[in-house]
């Protein structure tokens, strides 16, 4: 018996000394002090020892227990000191190394030329209004003087949803909109998302923006399109900055003009941006039809405006003096952050 004990006692004590995880020894005490543990099993075989031996068997099973009992509380103890110390060594922070840096967006040219283009026209006192981009084709075409089978239609590759419904292909539909609403006299501009089945090049995108403007009041002449539209275009290109308006058709308006700036590069004298011309076309505008004011429920006997459309893209590639339009759509922080 005193050898069996003793050979319980080294054989615990090196197990314990060879150990280097706390499980480990965690592991050891069920092997040796659990229920069914080694040293338990000996006490339960007490009954086969002589009992004038027995008390003498008993004290050196107890110190046999609290032998392991007392190396297993020691190693644990310098177990878990190491662990902490490891994990302090590990989690170590040096806390002079630069911050994290966050990294924050930037704001895309169109938002930044839309901001400055809203900031110009509720300076002149108009609204910013917004409608819808899936649109009726009545509002996109019908109401706007483009009836079906007109040559308009064809010119602006629409996606139709069904034969009633389009993604709109222009702004313009929201000039209706806000006419049918019958508040009178009318000052707008309304930016927004248009549609086009176009191929992807450098000048062309099947999803851009325009900013569509509508005035209506009493008395609204061609001059005040001109002289809204020449402020617009200083403010926006240049103190120095001339218009120039060229005839051209648009079915909603009569007359229609498109309009072109000097060539804020040049100032006109004619540059490899302008193509030599010293002109830059920046936009379509006009008085808007009688016919579609009749339309909207407006008396033109007694009600006049004028209407423009604008490019967002194209007034944001200008300013900014970018090439390829595709830059725009593929929102590289490291292009973006350049304006
Ligand atoms: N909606 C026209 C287009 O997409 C642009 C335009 C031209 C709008 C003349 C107007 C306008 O309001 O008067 O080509």
């Amino acid at each position: 018996m005193k050898e069996k004990l003793q050979k319980i006692r080294e054989e615990a004590m090196k197990q314990i000394q060879d150990s280097e995880a706390l499980e480990k020894l965690n592991e050891i005490r069920i092997n040796y002090l659990g229920k069914k543990g080694e040293l338990t099993t000996v006490l339960k075989s007490m009954k086969d020892v002589a009992p004038e031996d027995r008390p003498k068997v008993g004290q050196m099973v107890n110190e046999t227990r609290q032998a392991i009992e007392s190396f297993l509380e020691e190693t644990r103890k310098k177990l878990a000191a190491k662990a902490r110390e490891d994990q302090l060594a590990k989690e170590v922070i040096d806390v002079t190394l630069p911050a994290k840096k966050s990294n924050v967006g930037h704001r895309h040219p169109n938002t930044i030329a839309l901001e400055e283009v809203e900031r110009i026209f509720i300076g002149m006192g108009y609204e910013v209004v917004e409608g819808p981009e899936v649109e009726y084709d009545e509002y996109n075409f019908e109401k706007l003087n483009i009836p079906a089978n007109h040559p308009a239609k064809d010119e602006q590759d629409t996606f139709y949803i069904n034969n009633e419904i389009v993604l709109r292909t222009q702004t313009s539909p929201v000039q209706v909109r806000v006419m049918e609403q019958g508040k009178l006299p009318i000052r707008m501009i309304a930016p927004g998302r248009v549609f086009r089945s176009d191929e992807v090049d450098a000048t062309h995108s099947p999803s851009f923006h325009q900013i569509e403007g509508l005035v209506i009041d009493k008395n609204i002449t061609f001059a005040d399109l001109k002289g809204t539209l020449a402020e617009f275009a200083k403010q926006m290109f240049g103190e120095n900055t001339k218009v120039k308006f060229r005839p051209h058709h648009f079915p909603f308006t009569e007359p229609s003009a498109e309009v072109d700036v000097t060539c804020f590069k040049c100032g006109g004298s004619g540059c490899r941006f302008c193509k030599g011309s010293g002109w830059i076309e920046i936009l379509g505008c006009g008085m808007v039809h009688p016919h579609v004011l009749e339309m909207c429920g407006i008396d033109p006997d007694e009600y006049s405006g004028f209407a423009f459309g604008v490019g967002l893209e194209r007034i944001a590639l200008l300013k900014y003096e970018i090439d390829d339009m595709r830059l725009l759509y593929e929102n590289d922080i490291r292009f973006l952050k350049q304006f």
